[in-house]
């Protein structure tokens, strides 16, 4: 039994980081992690241009704990209204590594997102242009269609169009959660990848209703049934180029959780590795976990991969159960209280 290993430091390709006091709070979790992150623009109000990006960026690295080596990637939350050439330069000059879309009204944050994909035809023709990706929030948003329907749908209806009409352009089918992605990416690599976050490798559906309902293992897109758990297992853990690690770590106020109409969103960024690496060594693919972690997401992003490496070890520990927040009601994290059986040299 592998009780140690070492790999390259990883990269978390979807985080949201927030703003204030709780970007204060949950920034260095994710910075003693990862060496990147795509940093998700859904603020309010969202990040939209290269101007916003850069000052979203700038207090990011405040925020930055002492000594951290920690560089975040920022991305532009497009909307109907977005200014292709503002993207064009924003991509240019660094300011943006991709840009979002969010179907209108999908998810946390998502009213200013896009109501119809040939609204931002501009847009896509930059990305196609420049190679930078587009990262979708993958679900229809029409409410005819079943919650737990809504990825495949989105593949059917939305994506597969976006990709024959815009030729060049690549795509990054944020936090997969179905077979119907699994299959879909495999169809269309290398132009399309897809992010897979710890929590969809680890629940599925019946999390949310274990012993009564559990508003900490809602997020969006929802959790599927064992089938779909299953195939996000084989995904990761394949080392196919297509797959890659995105903890979409999305922390909310205990308050804003459990409530009436609680928020989407799992907070993971406190054991994010250690998650992943519990269900590579359930399957026996520690081999693999460089692959997924450290490697196949820089390649995807053009970007080298990062020179530092991580060890980690097969040992327990328990995760709080409350993470605090200054002057907030603190952020449950994912398995909080729990035990996790791998830790960060
Ligand atoms: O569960 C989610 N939370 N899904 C998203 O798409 C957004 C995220 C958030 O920002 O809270
Ligand atoms: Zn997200």
């Amino acid at each position: 039994m592998t009780d140690r290993i070492t790999i390259r430091r990883p990269d978390d390709w979807h985080v949201h980081l927030r703003d204030g006091a709780m970007l204060a709070a949950v920034l260095p979790a994710t910075a003693a992690q990862f060496a990147r992150a795509i940093v998700m623009p859904n603020l309010v109000p969202p990040v939209r241009s290269a101007a916003d990006a850069r000052s979203y960026r700038d207090r990011i690295l405040a925020a930055l704990p002492q000594g951290a080596d920690f560089t975040p990637l920022m991305v532009c939350y497009l909307t109907d209204e977005t200014d292709a050439s503002d993207l064009a330069a924003g991509i240019a000059d660094g300011s943006f590594v991709a840009a979002k879309l969010y179907p209108s009204g999908a998810t946390t944050n998502s009213h200013a997102g896009v109501t119809d994909v040939r609204r931002i035809d501009g847009a896509l023709a930059v990305l196609a242009k420049t190679g930078a990706p587009l990262l979708v929030h993958g679900e229809v948003t029409d409410h005819a269609i079943d919650v737990f329907d809504r990825e495949a749908v989105f593949l059917d209806r939305v994506l597969a169009p976006l990709l024959a009409r815009h030729h060049g352009l690549r795509v990054v089918m944020e936090h997969a959660t179905t077979r119907e992605a699994v299959a879909f990416v495999r169809a269309h690599a290398p132009r399309v990848a897809a992010t897979i976050t710890a929590h969809h490798l680890i629940i599925n559906r019946n999390a949310l209703f274990q012993g009564g309902l559990r508003p900490h293992h809602y997020c969006l897109p929802v959790a599927k049934r064992e089938v779909h758990r299953l195939a996000l297992r084989e995904a990761a853990i394949s080392g196919e180029a297509a797959f890659f690690l995105g903890t979409d770590s999305a922390p909310h106020p205990v308050s804003d959780k459990e409530m009436d109409c609680g928020c989407a969103g799992i907070f993971t960024a406190l054991a994010a590795m250690e998650l992943y690496t519990e269900v590579f060594a359930e399957e026996g693919r520690l081999d693999r976990l460089e692959s997924f972690a450290s490697l196949n997401g820089p390649a995807f992003y053009r970007l080298p991969p990062n020179e530092a490496r991580v060890t980690l070890e097969r040992r327990q520990w328990t995760l709080p159960k409350l993470h605090k927040v200054a002057g907030g009601s603190g952020v449950v994290p994912f398995r909080a209280g729990d035990e996790v059986g791998w830790a960060l040299a």
